[in-house]
């Protein structure tokens, strides 16, 4: 049970001070009363039990999102760096609290799969060093891939400028004499980039494919497809 104006604030609908208001506003009952409008905001309701204007609340249960995250946005919550990757989902889960936040990041030039969710713990968890999920990235590359590069990076010996320990060893599979498929087990910052930057080629566009299980399948940029907020346990 949960206090109501606490809810509504929490899942975006209003602000905890304009509850009130927003109680007056719409009609927010109980399944089972549906035509006994709440008027306090101090009561204690299951979320489950609550319809706003006769909808069930906004997911009570937490948001887990898998994102093809488009060219160009940032995953950032800083105004200044937009435009933001959460431009793309709707206002009222912005507003959330906890905040709907991506599980790591992708470069603003990275495009492809990315977790988005409001379960803190789940953030920390999928992104600890301990926890190590395959992640699949596409790099298309302005040089041809030298083959030498599969063993390399298979070594887990590559020291990246700045980094105190050698990446983990990678798989690289040479898919077109441009274009590499390169599994990682962990995510240090722009790694991808850096580790072809640290053999003397570039990455031109880099597109994260999975993650762990998840893949985006047919899902077009920008658009996102809900999980069970309980998928990882
Ligand atoms: N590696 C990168 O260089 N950039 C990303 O966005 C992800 C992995």
């Amino acid at each position: 049970m949960k206090r109501l104006d606490q809810l509504l604030a929490n899942l975006g609908y209003c602000s905890r001070r304009e509850a009130k208001a927003y109680l007056r506003a719409h009609a927010v009952t109980l399944a089972a009363a549906p035509t006994t409008p709440l008027t306090d905001p101090a009561k204690k309701v299951d979320p489950t039990a609550v319809r706003v204007d006769g909808e069930p609340l906004d997911h009570p249960d937490g948001l887990l999102l898998v994102v093809n995250k488009p060219h160009g946005l940032t995953c950032s919550h800083d105004p200044r760096e937009a435009p933001l990757i959460y431009e793309l989902l709707p206002e009222r889960w912005r507003t959330r609290n906890p905040i709907v936040t991506t599980v790591g990041r992708l470069d603003k030039d990275t495009t492809g799969l990315i977790l988005l969710t409001d379960q803190t713990e789940l953030v920390h968890r999928l992104t600890s060093p301990k926890h190590k999920v395959p992640k699949i990235y596409h790099a298309t590359l302005d040089r041809d891939l030298d083959p030498a590069l599969i063993d390399l990076f298979a070594a887990g010996t590559l020291q990246l400028d700045g980094e105190k320990v050698p990446c983990a060893p990678a798989t690289l599979r040479i898919v077109e004499p441009r274009l590499a498929e390169l599994t990682l087990i962990e995510g240090k910052y722009h790694q991808v980039r850096r580790m072809f930057a640290a053999v003397g080629n570039h990455v031109t566009a880099l597109h994260r494919v999975t993650f762990g299980e998840l893949s985006l399948a047919d899902l077009p940029p920008g658009q996102w497809r809900e999980l069970p907020p309980d998928y990882f346990g």
